[in-house]
């Protein structure tokens, strides 16, 4: 258990645990947009990839689980360097120096996260805990069309539209800072690459959620009445 003691017992480690699990979560939020996005495009090629997405045994039982503890893992992770990035900032600091070395959105991290874990709470209320008890609890028959019509139909409320909009903005915002930050933790500083990174690191936080509202919102104006 020495490496175990090693990685999360040092600062340095923490933050690379904490960055390992940010680029994960980042590659999952890209893979879900897309299979979300074709919605959007066409019935038959969503439901495909729904279905294929929700019956695979390597899907469900190896990766499903692995995200379910990379997202838990970074929540908990997150606390764990708040409070204590707080209690260092308390001894050394008279006084907070707020916006002087460092921008609203990195000293704002803790807040955009907890809303994007009410998101995902509300989230997994919406589609994550049905399909369990679908799949693993009522054990309903296989239909590998209904995935298009649950979805869609979930945007026909207007709050909920809202809150997911609401949610993707605050995304944003998380991941405007979050991104590049991941890199700089897990060592990547160098002339070239850095602003190549930061760059990257703007276009995803801006593309990637605008695209989230893109889908919940032209849902929502495309409902079969
Ligand atoms: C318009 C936007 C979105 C739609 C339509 C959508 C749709 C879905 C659907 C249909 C599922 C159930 C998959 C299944 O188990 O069969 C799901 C699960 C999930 N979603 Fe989303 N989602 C959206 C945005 C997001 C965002 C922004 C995040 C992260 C911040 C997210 C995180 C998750 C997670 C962690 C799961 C559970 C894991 C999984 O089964 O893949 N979703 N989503």
């Amino acid at each position: 258990m020495s490496w175990f003691k090693e990685t999360f017992g040092s600062s340095i480690g923490r933050k690379f645990a904490m960055a390992l699990s940010a680029l994960f979560l980042i590659i999952f939020l890209l893979q879900h947009l897309i299979i979300n996005l074709t919605s959007v495009f066409s019935e038959e090629t969503f439901n495909s990839l729904s279905h294929f997405m929700g019956t695979n045994p390597v899907v469900q039982f190896a990766l499903q689980p692995v995200l379910i503890i990379g997202v838990i893992f970074h929540f908990v992770m997150g606390f764990i360097l708040e409070i204590r990035n707080k209690n260092a900032r308390e001894v050394k600091y008279a006084k907070n120096e707020g916006g002087a070395n460092s921008s609203w959105m990195s000293r704002n991290m803790i807040w955009s996260g907890l809303f994007i874990l009410f998101f995902l709470g509300f989230h997994f209320a919406d589609f994550w805990i049905p399909e369990i008890i679908h799949k693993y609890i009522e054990v309903h028959p296989d239909d590998p069309n209904r995935y298009y019509a649950e979805t869609v139909h979930m945007f026909e409320n207007p709050i909920r539209v809202g809150i997911y909009t609401l949610s993707f903005v605050f995304l944003a915002l998380h991941l405007k800072h979050g991104f590049q930050s991941a890199f700089q933790s897990m060592g990547a500083r160098h002339s070239k690459y850095t602003p190549m990174i930061k760059k990257i690191g703007d276009a995803y936080s801006i593309v990637v959620p605008a695209l989230y509202i893109f889908i919940a919102v032209y849902h929502h104006f495309t409902q079969a009445i």
